[in-house]
């Protein structure tokens, strides 16, 4: 019994240390209910953000690497590669975005080139 008490103290403050540390180092946190502020984007990223929302959103996790319709993007260009295996630059990403891929929807005709460009400088930041 006895015993049984010290673990369960040990596992409490075993837990507390995990959670300080969770918190300390930002892990945790969900960027997705940020607001741009809070994210620290620039006018640019957060119109970005806006046009990720409409347009991209539907399809594709920005703070996730789990796949929804498409992949999920976090990280993007922090990675080498895309997932189709072609390098992670912005001429391949630009390239999707406009023309589309497999199942992608072409969205070049609904972006102007301003939009395309604030959406990218977004995708920087993933
Ligand atoms: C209707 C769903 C849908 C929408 C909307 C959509 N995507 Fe995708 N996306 C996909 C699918 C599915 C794939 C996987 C394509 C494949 O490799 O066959 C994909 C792949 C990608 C990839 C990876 C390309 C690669 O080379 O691996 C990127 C980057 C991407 N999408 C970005 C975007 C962005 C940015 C938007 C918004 C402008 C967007 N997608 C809108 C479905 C969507």
């Amino acid at each position: 019994m006895k015993k049984g008490r010290i673990s369960c103290k040990r596992a409490a403050l075993l837990l507390l240390a995990a959670s300080l540390l969770a918190f300390a180092t930002g892990c945790g946190r969900d960027p997705s209910k940020e607001t741009d502020a809070q994210l620290g984007l620039n006018a640019q990223q957060s119109a970005g953000r806006q046009i990720f929302q409409e347009r991209c959103a539907a399809c594709h996790y920005a703070y996730s690497s789990s796949g929804l319709k498409g992949p999920g993007l976090k990280k993007l260009f922090r990675k080498k590669f895309l997932p189709s295996g072609l390098p992670a630059n912005d001429r391949f990403v630009e390239q999707t975005v406009v023309s589309g891929r497999g199942m992608m929807p072409a969205q070049g005709d609904a972006l102007s080139q301003q939009r395309l460009d604030d959406l990218m400088s977004y995708l920087h930041t993933l």
